[in-house]
C-alpha cells in the first residue's frame, strides 16, 4: 500500500485517485479550488477519437481507442460507487461534409481506421438527412461512427468525486499554492506524507515546473462552448468546424473554439460569434435562437500535442499524468490505468513511449 497524493482536482486527478484507490492505495487529492471547477466541468464530454483525430494512426489513436472501449464498465463502475447517476449516451457520430472535394479525405479516414476494427459507414446525403431530419440540406455525405458516444462532463465529475469519497479518499478543496518539501506534499494547513507525488493539474501544471524541477511545457488553450434549447439530435454531429452534441436536458451543445488568451476563461464575442454562425447553417432551425448558456474552458496543450503520462528520470517518487488537451474526458479510464499499474509496478498493456514526460527533459 503506497500514500499517493494526487495534485489535481480534475477528471484526470479524481480517475487516478478512484482507481488506486480500488488497488487498496491511501489516497490524498489536493486541489487548488473545487474538485472539476475547471475544464473537466467545462467539457462537452465527447468520446469521439475517430472523428477528432485526423492525423494517420499513432500510439495517441490506440490510446484513445483503448479508453473509448473502457468507458462502458468504467462509467458504470463510477455509477455503482457514487450512487449517483449521469448521462452516457452511446449515440454514434456522423463527421458531415458539405463538398466533394471533402469525400477523399473521409474515405482516406476511413481506410485507415478499419484496420483497427473502427465500425464505420459513409453515408449519402439522403441516409444522413434521414438519420438526422434537423440537419441542413447542404450535407454532401457523412462517415458514421456508431460506436463514438458522449458523456455529461459535470455530471461525470461530480459522481467520481462521490466515489472516491465513498471508497475513501481524502479530497481536500480550496487547498490554494502547495508545495513540495522532501517528498511530501506541503499545503497552508498541513504536510501530506507520500510516497508517490501525481502531477494532474491541467493547465495549470506549468506552475510545478520549479517546484518539481522539472520540464512542463503545458499552456492553455481556451474553449469557448453555446448552448441552445432546440430539437434534439440523435448522433454526435461533427463538421470541419466545430461540433453539435444534444444532451438529455434538453440543450443542444455547439463547441468549440481554440484560442489563446492565458487564463481568461471569459467568453468574447468573435469565439461565441463564429460558433452561432457555423451551427446555424448546420442546423437551420437554430437560426432564429440565441444561445441561452455560454462558457469556456482551458484545456491543457502541450508543445508536441501529446500528454505527459508517467514517472519523471531521477525524480523518485513524481508521476505525471497531465496535457490532455482535447481529450482528458475521453482518456480519463486509461490514464487511471496507465497511473495506477506504474504504482503497482505492473507492465503496462499498451504501448506509452511517446507519453513519456521525460521527452522534454534534458536527462533522457
Ligand atoms: N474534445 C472537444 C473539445 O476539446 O472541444
Amino acid at each position: 500500500m503506497a500514500r499517493i497524493t494526487i495534485i489535481g482536482g480534475g477528471v484526470i486527478g479524481l480517475s487516478i485517485a478512484f482507481e488506486c484507490r480500488k488497488r487498496g492505495h491511501e489516497i490524498t487529492v489536493v486541489e487548488a479550488q473545487r474538485c472539476g471547477g475547471q475544464a473537466s466541468g467545462a467539457a462537452a464530454g465527447m468520446l469521439a477519437p475517430y472523428s477528432e483525430i485526423e492525423e494517420d494512426p499513432d500510439d495517441f489513436f490506440r490510446l484513445c481507442q483503448r479508453s473509448l472501449q473502457l468507458f462502458p464498465e468504467w462509467q458504470e463502475e463510477v455509477k455503482q460507487h457514487s450512487e449517483i447517476d449521469f448521462e452516457y449516451n452511446e449515440s454514434g457520430s456522423l463527421y458531415c461534409i458539405y463538398h466533394e472535394a471533402d469525400r477523399l479525405s473521409l474515405e482516406t479516414k476511413q481506410a485507415w481506421q478499419q484496420k483497427f476494427h473502427v465500425k464505420s459507414k459513409l453515408l449519402t446525403a439522403e441516409e444522413v438527412r434521414e438519420k438526422e431530419p434537423e440537419l441542413s440540406e447542404n450535407v454532401v455525405a457523412a462517415l458514421w461512427c456508431p460506436e463514438e458516444a458522449h458523456i455529461y462532463a459535470p455530471g461525470y465529475v461530480a459522481a467520481l468525486l462521490q466515489a472516491c469519497r465513498s471508497l475513501g479518499v481524502r479530497v481536500v478543496e480550496n487547498a490554494g499554492e502547495a508545495k513540495l518539501e522532501n517528498g511530501d506534499v506541503v499545503t497552508k494547513n498541513e504536510r501530506i506524507e507520500s510516497d508517490e507525488v501525481v502531477l494532474a493539474a491541467g493547465a495549470w501544471s506549468m506552475y510545478w515546473e520549479n517546484e518539481l524541477g522539472c520540464t512542463l511545457p503545458i499552456f492553455p488553450i481556451r474553449g469557448q462552448i453555446c448552448a441552445y434549447e432546440a430539437p434534439t439530435l440523435n448522433h454526435i454531429i461533427f463538421t470541419s468546424q466545430g461540433y453539435l452534441v444534444a444532451k438529455a436536458n434538453g440543450s443542444v451543445v455547439a463547441g468549440a473554439s481554440e484560442d489563446i488568451a492565458d487564463f481568461d476563461t471569459n467568453v468574447t464575442m468573435h469565439g461565441i460569434g463564429r460558433l452561432e454562425k457555423w451551427s446555424k447553417k448546420v442546423m437551420p432551425v437554430l437560426e432564429k435562437m440565441e444561445p441561452f448558456h455560454k462558457w469556456a474552458g482551458l484545456r491543457p496543450a502541450t508543445q508536441d500535442g501529446f500528454p505527459l503520462i508517467g514517472r519523471v528520470v531521477e525524480k523518485t517518487g513524481i508521476i505525471l499524468a497531465t496535457g490532455h488537451y482535447r481529450n482528458g474526458i475521453l482518456l480519463s479510464p486509461i490514464t487511471a490505468k496507465i497511473v495506477a499499474d506504474e504504482i503497482d509496478q505492473i507492465p503496462q498493456r499498451i504501448e506509452i513511449g511517446q507519453f513519456n514526460p521525460n521527452r522534454f527533459q534534458s536527462i533522457q
